[in-house]
């Protein structure tokens, strides 16, 4: 029988509204923008990679369910494969990124190439992020029945 996941309404609001993946985002762009050193950039995104692997499992477990029993409308059913869809994508570019940079040495700057795929991966994450706030989650927090199976999941 499948666990259902229970999460604080404090921290499902703070993962509805992504702030702590955004200020690991804001934060890795605005270093990318310095000519970081390697080392430095591998340390921002493998704790973005720790918030992240969290943030997808609320979701995943959590909103996306509810949003899929609560709206029952087909193009939802769309939206939340497209974006499940999209999480492996991320976890896989990060994955590939981390061993990357594992391999390189710490102390040079990241090579401009690399700087760039990262930028291009942070720019497909906004995306993604902005599909889930502006769509989604906004059609859930309109929703009397999404609400009432996301308060049997929380607990206090
Ligand atoms: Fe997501």
């Amino acid at each position: 029988m499948r666990r259902q996941k229970k999460v604080t309404q404090h921290f499902l609001q703070l993962s509805k509204e992504h702030v702590i993946i955004w200020e690991h985002v804001d934060k890795l762009e605005k270093t990318l923008q310095a000519q970081p050193a390697t080392g430095a950039v591998l340390e921002l995104i493998e704790a973005l990679c720790e918030d992240m692997a969290e943030h997808f499992a609320i979701e995943e477990e959590v909103l996306f369910p509810a949003a899929l029993m609560g709206l029952s409308d087909l193009d939802v059913v769309d939206d939340v494969l497209t974006l499940s869809k999209e999480h492996g994508y991320f976890e896989h570019d990060f994955a590939h990124l981390r061993e990357q940079l594992a391999g390189m040495d710490a102390a040079p700057p990241l090579p401009q190439e690399d700087s760039v795929r990262i930028s291009h991966i942070l720019l497909s994450f906004r995306q993604h992020a902005r599909l889930e706030t502006e769509s989604l989650f906004r059609q859930m927090d309109e929703s009397r029945e999404c609400g009432k199976i996301l308060k049997g999941l929380i607990v206090n």
